[in-house]
């Protein structure tokens, strides 16, 4: 066998060298790499995927629970409600901050103004003669609701008991 001969074994160019190189490292290289981009499903994320959007990934690394703290309750520590409105039924009568805040909350919209025909809190003209049927028709009027005013106020999430609060409220401004 002559050994000047073009395909005999062992690297005597600088041509058979790049193909050796070639062949011993960067095509399996290439190989691997490619692989690993099939397993991962490819390297370029989908800006499009629904699963990769802001919200969705937020929503993944979100903490478990969130803490609240509350000092609109009045037995804090013993009653807690996760909404704000609920915190609104635990009201007791005599609890003024508490009926005033239901009052702004679900009836001054109305008794305010005198929206829609509402007796304004505080007009002892408009009050007058409704006071006179007596506390457990207005009572009755504000629980079920009487003509414009929807029952509650239209806060079906108050109890019988802070509506009641709250028209003795409004029945106290204009004594
Ligand atoms: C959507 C407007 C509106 C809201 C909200 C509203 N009211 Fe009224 N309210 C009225 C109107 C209108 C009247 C007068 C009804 C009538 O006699 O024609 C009225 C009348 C009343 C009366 C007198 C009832 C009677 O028998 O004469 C009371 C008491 C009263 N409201 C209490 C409340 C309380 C308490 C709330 C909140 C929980 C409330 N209202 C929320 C519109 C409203």
């Amino acid at each position: 066998m002559n050994d000047t001969e073009e395909n005999s074994p062992g690297i005597k160019t600088p041509k058979q060298l790049i193909t050796v190189l070639f062949a011993a490292f960067v095509f399996p290289i290439t190989i691997i790499v490619l692989l690993a981009q099939v397993a991962s499903g490819g390297i370029s994320p989908d800006e499009n995927d629904p699963a990769l959007s802001g919200e969705v990934i937020a929503k993944r690394l979100k903490p478990i629970g969130s803490l609240m703290f509350t000092s609109a309750l009045p037995q804090a520590g013993k009653q807690l409600t996760r909404e704000a409105d609920k915190a609104q039924t635990v009201a007791v009568s005599g609890d003024t901050d508490k009926v005033e805040t239901i009052y702004s909350a679900s009836c001054a919209a109305c008794h305010a103004s005198g929206a829609a025909g509402a007796p304004k809190l505080g007009d002892k003209q408009a009050w007058a003669p409704r006071i006179k049927s007596g506390s457990d028709a207005l009572y009755n009027s504000a629980i079920k609701g009487k003509k414009a005013m929807p029952a509650k106020g239209g806060n079906v999430n108050l109890s019988d008991v802070d509506v009641k609060a709250v028209v003795d409220y409004m029945v106290s401004k204009v004594e």
